[in-house]
């Protein structure tokens, strides 16, 4: 009797067990729990799609023209991740995804954005290629990326034009003649007044970024701020 329930405990607890990892594989196929992309080295921070790899999209993609809802040249929508995930984006394997190989394209004529669109930044390219590595994961209100209201440097101006505005303005025809790539050409429209009245939508200035949503107030407070602080370049 004794013996009978010892094995009955036995064959309970492989059955138990063997369960538990039918269950947890097939839920996460592509990524295997942070192993399954493989390319991306260990240690590379989680990239948080909401405030890293969204912004880089919708100002660069999802424009009128290009890939914004009302154009969707090609099928492609860059404007949410329902959206982006769509068509070409294969978790876990940057190198396989197009929509990854069309950003490192060598022939000008076939890369992404189209010129006369400057290129995705190197820093970008590679936030991308790590988060489709990592399993292209819809990845939100992340610790990681918060914005800080009490560091209103140059660099941390720079990190949020970067992601939602230099795509525009910045290469060789950048759009309203405005170039953001250099801490002059920033600081230009932060002394005269239209940086701060384009990001608060301000009577009297177009709104930004263009055609996408407002900056979160986080972000706005920290341009200001740094305006208000005489736009240093630190
Ligand atoms: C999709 C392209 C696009 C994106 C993204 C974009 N801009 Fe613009 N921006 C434009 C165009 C086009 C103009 C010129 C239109 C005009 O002046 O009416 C412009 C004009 C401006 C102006 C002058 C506005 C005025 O009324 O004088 C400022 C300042 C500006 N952008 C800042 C930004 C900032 C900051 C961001 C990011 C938060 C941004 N832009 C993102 C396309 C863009």
């Amino acid at each position: 009797m004794k013996k009978t329930l010892v094995l009955i405990l036995i064959f309970g607890m492989i059955i138990l067990y063997a369960c538990k990892h039918a269950i947890v594989n097939p839920i996460d196929p592509g990524t295997g729990g942070g192993t399954g992309g493989g390319v991306t080295p260990p240690g590379t921070a989680e990239v948080c799609f909401e405030s890293d790899i969204l912004p880089i999209f919708r100002s660069s993609c999802a424009k009128s023209g290009c890939h914004n809802a009302a154009t969707a040249q090609e099928g492609y929508v860059f404007d949410s991740y329902a959206n982006i995930m769509k068509k070409d984006i294969k978790p876990g394997n940057a190198a396989g995804s197009k929509v990854y190989r069309v950003l490192v394209e060598e022939d000008e004529d076939d890369r992404m954005p189209r010129a006369p669109y400057p290129r995705l930044l190197p820093a970008q390219i590679t936030l991308i290629k790590d988060w489709i590595n990592q399993g292209a994961k819809n990845t939100a209100g992340c610790a990681t990326s918060a914005c800080d209201t009490t560091v209103f440097t140059y660099t941390s101006v720079k990190k949020i034009v970067d992601a939602n505005c230099i795509n525009c303005h910045s290469g060789a025809t950048p759009s309203g003649g405005l170039n953001y790539s250099t801490h002059a050409g920033l600081k230009a429209v932060a002394d005269n007044g239209r940086l701060a009245g384009a990001v608060t939508h301000s009577p009297g200035y177009t709104p930004m970024p263009m055609g996408n949503p407002k900056l979160q107030e986080c972000q706005i407070t920290v341009i200001k701020k740094w305006i208000q602080s005489g736009a240093p370049n630190n």
